[in-house]
């Protein structure tokens, strides 16, 4: 199968530090299909040589595993093409459609990685120059607006000019490996469905800590916060995918339709429930790993006083029979104590404890970075007569699985996946446009409130799981966070 894949934004930040990595694996790994072109367009001007040279040089500033041979780049260079282009120029459409024609590809995917006020003059321009057949395929990268009537304007836009099934919303952490495992783990094992619910489990927790702070993107986070950044988009598509009805087929919409259900059952927020079920925090400087790092309000352009948030925990329910009364907490922010992304299903303990000791309940962590694999909390006896023979305290073992050593070498990073997916034309992994406008919907309340309330967030140190708020939020029901217990 032939194609064009262009990339609006071909010298920016995506491109470079994402796209191009991406799609050197997937070549790498001979995934790319063959007879494929990578156009690149952007505001200056370059021969295609410049853009070669200039792609190969940034490939030295990403991760040296992902990083081409010389023999290697001088193959993959082959693909790469560039072009000049003015986005707010129709005639330059009208080039890029020639461009296309020439070849007659079997696809086209459009890749808007541009800043995201450019979308809806993209698609106009698109559409005004006949780039909207039914062989074409838009991609739309995250931030999609940034609250519900934005995300409708673009979406308006983007469904004047294309057909639903042609626009590819990316959110990237559905195309993590250990997150399409979520699935599998649900939808292709019978052993946790009947366990899957209210009865059996007690909380589930998801947790997507980095330590990272804002870094060089000061400006653009001081406008978008926490909440619109991962708990919007990430978040609430792990919660989807951990509570959401089997789907009846592995059609994309058949999971679509269900996890908009889900975002349609999510508790909606008043302003009584967001000061109570909502902490909002901000770093201060602290320490990680054994380094000094400055506060968020001493990045850089993060202007003075800001009130943006870099951390948020909530509590919420899913409105249905199945999950009535369970709480799901969401806990997300920059400079956390580790690293890791992970969903923790806890189960209720046994209702009739026979053996001694505390009755500890078991316990599934589905760990998504930076380890992608299982863990089964179980109890287990350990036996022996050093032990106390039947009177003994259970002692917990865990079951774990790491994908990474069980399928070694056929992981596949998620915008390699993504991108994949897009020009074969597979829109699982992909968001539809009512499931980002509910999520927009929903996180509104939130957003409203926090607007009006001078407080501003709470304080946390760097290093930290976050404001002391957020342990009491859980505890509050009489639970705690997985690293606490
Ligand atoms: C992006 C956010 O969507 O996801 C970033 O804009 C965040 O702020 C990133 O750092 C996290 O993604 P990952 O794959 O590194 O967990």
């Amino acid at each position: 199968m032939s194609f064009d894949l262009v990339l609006f934004g071909g010298t920016g930040d995506l491109t470079w530090r994402k796209l191009m990595p991406a799609l050197f694996q997937a070549f790498r790994h001979g995934k790319l299909p063959p007879g494929g072109r990578i156009l690149a367009v952007a505001r200056d001007d370059r021969s295609d040589s410049d853009y070669r040279a200039f792609i190969r040089d940034r490939f030295f500033e990403v991760d040296s595993s992902k990083r081409p041979s010389d023999t290697e780049f001088a193959q993959f260079a082959e693909l790469l093409h560039y072009r000049r282009m003015d986005l707010s120029k129709p005639d330059d459409y009208l080039g890029l459609k020639e461009w296309i024609d020439e070849r007659n590809a079997d696809t086209a995917v459009l890749y808007l990685a541009t800043a995201p006020h450019l979308f809806t003059v993209i698609c106009e321009q698109l559409g005004a120059a006949g780039l909207n057949g039914p062989h074409i395929r838009v991609v739309l990268e995250k931030p999609l607006g940034n609250d519900l009537a934005s995300a409708q304007e673009i979406n308006r836009v983007v469904r004047a000019v294309f057909d639903e099934k042609q626009a590819f919303r990316i959110d990237h952490y559905l195309g993590k490996p250990s997150v399409q495992n979520l699935m599998a783990l649900r939808f292709g094992n019978a052993l946790f469905e009947p366990l899957w619910r209210r009865e059996s489990i007690a909380n589930i927790q998801i947790t997507l800590a980095e330590s990272i702070g804002v870094g060089t993107r000061g400006d653009f986070y001081d406008r978008t916060g926490t909440l619109r950044d991962m708990v919007q988009n990430h978040a609430l598509q792990l919660l989807t995918m951990i509570a959401m009805e089997p789907p009846s087929t592995n059609d994309a919409d058949a999971s679509r339709d269900e996890k908009l259900k889900v975002l349609r059952s999510l508790k909606p927020f008043t302003p009584e429930s967001v000061a109570r079920d909502v902490v909002r925090g901000q770093y201060r400087a602290g320490s990680i790993g054994g380094q000094q790092v400055p506060g968020y309000l001493e990045e850089q352009k993060v202007p003075a006083g800001s009130h943006t948030e870099t951390f948020v925990a909530l509590r919420t329910e899913v409105q249905n029979w199945r999950w009535a009364g369970v709480p799901f907490y969401i806990r997300t922010g920059k400079r956390l104590a580790a690293p890791h992304a992970q969903i923790v299903v806890n189960f209720r303990p046994v209702p009739h404890p026979i053996f001694s000791g505390p009755n500890r309940a078991n316990q599934l962590i589905i760990k998504l970075q930076p380890e992608d694999g299982l863990e089964l909390q179980l109890q287990a006896a350990k036996g022996g007569l050093a032990t106390g023979g039947m009177n003994e305290s259970l002692s917990p073992v865990s079951l774990d699985l790491d994908f990474e050593k069980a399928f070694p070498s056929e992981r596949v990073g998620a915008y390699e996946r993504l991108l994949l997916d897009a020009i074969a034309g597979r829109l699982n992994l992909f968001v539809r446009s009512d499931e980002q406008e509910q999520a927009w919907r929903w996180v509104g309340p939130i957003l409203d409130a926090w607007a009006s309330d001078s407080e501003g967030p709470r304080q946390y140190a760097a290093g930290s799981w976050g404001p002391a708020a957020a342990s009491a939020l859980v505890a509050r029901d009489g639970f705690a966070w997985a690293e606490e217990e």
